[in-house]
């Protein structure tokens, strides 16, 4: 769908099957930009002449904009953040602090690093304890394992929306209402599945929800961080500088309203501009038909990877499994296949897919992961399939395989 408004894939021989890494951008992107830095580029909340009017006109009708996409009740409730990573980071040094020692965080075992490792450094920094939600031999999330590890001092759930390794939608609904029954609120990692499911914060009733620019048509270096106004109010900022103060003497400081406070400096402007008009784009196409697109190709991506011999898949191969499918061929290594796949003029990561914990409980030490965005259709998967059927055939005939 849409391909032709992709400029890198239009008319290119590329078959590109890594959009969980990050996805291409479509034109109306970059003229945005190109028209933001062509005739709109000024600093934002300082200007007093009409082009830094424009400019923070413009960075603000961007929030608004994500607010919409959000459903969020107030756009300070939308903190511009450099992407997943940086809301994820802010959220775990900030919100840990407000912890006292012995306290306890429930992330789960399927988590990418960025939603792991910056809790590592909060619980080190803070004298936090970490739980985890197991993932079962499915690649489910399994929640009676959610409530045996549930202890009384656990003050916050952080978890991932889509596992970006193995494509897992997990149900929020029920790991929400769970925690909301005993008074804890709920992070949610959201980088994959903002482009692939529509999300209402409200309808959610998530307490923050972070996620990137660069995986939903928009420019790197841009992400949100959505918090509920009450919660984000109890948190202190993380950098200091212009914009996010009220007052400042040699003394002290005091900060600015919400979302400024925490939006220290120069912010990434025309990437902000930028991801306001992907969300206008995927909304102007239509975000159910979006997501029931992506949630085809996945299930023919399955199927027909089923139907090869000497293919190993991982995770839920049912409904709920949205945007990726990770395995191996053979006995190789998936750095191997992935290059045999890039000769063939395919774009697929391999690795551990910066989540090391859920790769090692599948006992193996990598996989090839395809992924998919709106301008795929079945003849990627169908091309995919050939060239992973000529590499087995080649293997074959060396006897390596
Ligand atoms: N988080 C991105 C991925 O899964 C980079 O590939």
């Amino acid at each position: 769908m849409f391909k032709e408004e992709f400029p890198l894939l239009a008319g290119n021989s590329l078959t590109y099957l890594d959009s969980a890494a990050t996805t291409q951008k479509p034109e109306a992107v970059l003229q945005r930009l190109d028209r933001f830095y062509g005739k709109e580029n000024a600093n934002v909340h300082r200007a007093l002449y009409p082009l830094g009017d424009g400019a923070t006109a413009s960075y603000e009708e961007s929030r608004t904009r994500v607010k919409h996409f959000l459903n969020a009740p107030s756009s300070r409730e939308i903190v511009f953040t450099s992407g997943t990573t940086g809301s994820l980071n802010f959220l775990a040094d900030s919100f840990g602090e407000t912890l006292s020692r012995g306290d306890h965080i429930l992330l789960s075992e399927m988590e990418h690093h960025s939603n792991l490792v910056p809790w590592q450094m909060a619980a080190k920094r803070y004298g936090l304890i970490l739980d985890f939600i197991p993932v079962n031999e499915k690649g489910r999330l399994d929640l009676s394992g959610m409530r045996r590890n549930w202890h009384e001092k656990t003050k916050l759930v952080s978890v991932t929306h889509i596992s970006n390794l193995l494509g897992t939608v997990n149900p929020l609904e029920e790991i929400i209402d769970f925690a909301h029954g005993k008074g804890v609120p709920v992070a949610v990692d959201a980088a994959q599945s903002v482009s692939r499911l529509p999300i209402d914060v409200q309808e959610l009733d998530c307490d923050f929800l972070a996620f990137s620019g660069h995986k939903i048509y928009g420019p790197t270096g841009i992400g949100v961080l959505y918090g509920k106004e009450h919660l984000l109010e109890r948190l202190s900022p993380r950098f200091g500088g212009g914009s996010m103060i009220s007052s400042v003497s040699l003394e002290e400081s005091t900060w600015a309203e919400l979302p400024q406070r925490f939006e220290a400096g120069t912010p990434p402007i025309a990437e902000a501009v930028g991801l306001g008009e992907a969300l206008n784009w995927l909304e102007s196409r239509g975000r159910a038909g979006i997501s029931q697109h992506e949630s085809l190709l996945t299930a023919y991506g399955i199927e027909k990877l089923r139907s090869l011999e000497g293919i190993e898949l991982y995770g839920t191969g049912e409904e709920d499994q949205l945007g990726v499918i990770s395995f191996n061929m053979g006995g190789l290594h998936a750095h191997d296949t992935v290059q045999f796949l890039s000769a063939g003029d395919l774009a697929l990561r391999a690795g551990h897919h910066c989540a090391q914990p859920l790769i090692r409980k599948l006992g193996v030490p990598s996989t090839v992961r395809a992924s998919f965005a709106v301008y795929n259709d079945t003849s990627d998967i169908d091309r995919l399939a050939e060239v992973l059927a000529e590499t087995m055939n080649y293997f074959r005939k060396k006897g390596v395989l």
